[in-house]
């Protein structure tokens, strides 16, 4: 079984997420690429297929290559601002499994929390007192929550996350 690891990743977050997946992955029969710089290999057999929620989507490029992998097992992980919220998460992740295409076989998906930029903390600091401000006080406080994040928790996650996976590809 060959494993490829593909991610896009704007400030780093979904790449430490998925060079820990990398690396829980056994044996040497295996790839890893950040999207954004390479031509992807398509000879693997399992794709884990990692991004950074932009404006509530992952990038269109990379669903754009999820749907064109026929045959393929395919993992799904990625990061976001917000945390805590598994029905978010579940948002997410059926909106990019809706890309896979039907000749491939969706087999999990793993999300955590990232960090944010300072700028989008001072945007929302800058929208307090114009009428919205317990909605707002939440946003803040969810961003400073994601301060830390991704955190050693989080890629222990990721780590047994990825564990669970072979072993469900291997009982197929
Ligand atoms: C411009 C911008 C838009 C974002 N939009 C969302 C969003 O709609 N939902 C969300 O949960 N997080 C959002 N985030 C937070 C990112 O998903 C989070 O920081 C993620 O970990 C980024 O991953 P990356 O560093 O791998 O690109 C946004 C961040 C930025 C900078």
């Amino acid at each position: 079984m060959k494993y490829q690891v593909i991610y896009s990743s704007n400030t780093g977050n979904t790449e430490k997420v998925a060079k820990a997946i990398f690396s829980a992955i056994p044996g040497f029969e295996k790839d890893i690429v950040r999207f954004e710089e390479k031509t992807i290999p398509v000879d693997a057999d399992v794709y884990f297929v990692g991004f950074g929620i932009h404006k509530g989507a992952c990038p269109m490029i990379l669903l754009d290559f999820l749907s064109e992998l026929h045959h393929k097992k395919i993992v799904i992980f990625g990061t976001c601002g917000l945390g805590s919220d598994e029905s978010y998460y579940r948002c997410l992740e059926d909106e990019v499994k809706a890309w896979i295409a039907d000749d491939s076989e969706w087999i999990g998906s793993f999300m955590c929390q990232g960090k944010m930029p300072i700028n989008v903390r001072n945007k929302y600091v800058e929208m307090l007192g114009q009428g919205n401000d317990p909605k707002i006080e939440k946003m803040i406080h969810n961003f400073d929550l994601a301060m830390t994040h991704p955190d050693n928790n989080d890629l222990q996650n990721a780590t047994a996350f990825v564990e669970k996976m072979i072993r469900k590809i291997e009982e197929y």
